[in-house]
């Protein structure tokens, strides 16, 4: 087990349509992490999980395969990293079930993510209560030594860690059958939407990442600002515009923007809300124009998508059979 090399993995949520909060919340660091990481990158779409929620089957299968387009249209390297669905690997539902076992209900009762989910009044399906355990066997199957997650994830990790240890603990105290990975807190900026809430599908205030042209603009007009009239100076503390805007400049772009902000002018000319979001609409125009082409191009081929979904996930099949086999001998399947 010791011997292991580095395997880092993250699970990607299905969601629909993705937006620039997921893109710097998660998207970005995944792909830096193909050209990073001193080991293999497992990627996977988290189809299983979706079912929580996604009911209409054209619907998931859509959500799903734009998900693999959009993450080799950004730039994932199927020569890089894995990139596959939760589903192809079906031992992944079979060590759910024997970590199940091993697993107290207090501990699944304590995940804020549940808590949250009733707290807000949904009836809880067996399967969201079982959340954290198919994830921590997604983490558990391929042997994964690292997972970059989002502060709300760590808790998800954490438990990861007990079910396994629980699992050792219990069938293979001797020699651990499963190695308990370690989470990796990632660093994502704060992600206003349009309304200056935290950019998510479920507030309506996202900017998706694949707007372009005329569409982008007209979004990227809907985002709250005050009503300084143009001409007069603009406030540079909590403006949406410049805080998107921040995304995308660096620093000596951002400082002559701030300057236009604080003259309320740019070259003698009045500089306005509208100037500031034309430059942001420009920037996001140029940031994803080259990934908007390719994606079009992934959606006319979907075969060539499929094939590098199938190619990933006999690797990871491979690796999550070995697993399955050593788990079913430590418990006495086999
Ligand atoms: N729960 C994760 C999320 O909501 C997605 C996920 C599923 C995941 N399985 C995982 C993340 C395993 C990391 C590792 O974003």
């Amino acid at each position: 087990m010791q011997d292991l090399p580095p395997r880092i993995l993250s699970g990607v949520q299905p969601t629909g349509e993705l937006h620039l909060g997921n893109y710097f919340g998660a998207i970005r660091q995944h792909l830096a992490l193909q050209h990073e990481f001193p080991g293999e990158c497992f990627f996977f779409i988290a189809d299983y999980h979706a079912l929580n929620t996604v009911r209409d089957a054209a619907q998931l299968r859509t959500m799903v395969f734009d998900a693999a387009v959009t993450y080799l249209a950004l730039g994932l390297d199927p020569d890089k990293a894995l990139l596959f669905r939760q589903s192809d690997v079906p031992e992944v539902t079979e060590l759910t079930w024997l970590l199940s076992t091993v697993t107290g209900m207090g501990l699944l009762e304590r995940a804020h993510s549940y808590k949250d989910k009733i707290a807000k009044g949904l009836k809880p399906s067996v399967g969201l209560f079982m959340y954290p355990v198919l994830m921590a066997s997604d983490i558990l199957a391929y042997r994964a030594s690292v997972v970059p997650v989002g502060k709300d994830q760590v808790q998800h990790i954490e438990m990861t860690q007990d079910m396994a240890t629980y699992f050792n603990e219990t069938w293979s105290p001797k020699a651990p059958v499963l190695r308990r990975p370690e989470a990796r807190l990632s660093s994502a900026p704060l992600v206003p939407g349009i309304d200056g809430r935290k950019m998510s599908k479920s507030y309506g205030n996202t900017i998706p990442l694949f707007l372009t042209g005329k569409p982008l603009r007209k979004r990227v007009g809907q985002i709250v600002t005050d009503s300084t009239p143009l001409g007069q100076p603009l406030p540079t503390e909590q403006c949406n515009v410049l805080a998107l805007l921040s995304l995308f400049c660096d620093q000596a772009e951002l400082e002559a923007i701030r300057g236009y902000y604080r003259a309320g002018a740019r070259d003698g000319q009045p500089f306005g809300y509208g100037h500031a979001k034309a430059i942001l609409a420009d920037r996001i125009d140029a940031a994803f124009g080259e990934a908007t082409l390719r994606r079009q191009a992934l959606l006319a081929e979907p075969d060539r998508v499929e094939a590098v979904l199938q190619r990933s996930a006999a690797r990871a099949r491979e690796l999550a059979a070995k697993t399955l086999h050593e788990c079913r001998v430590a418990v006495g399947l086999r």
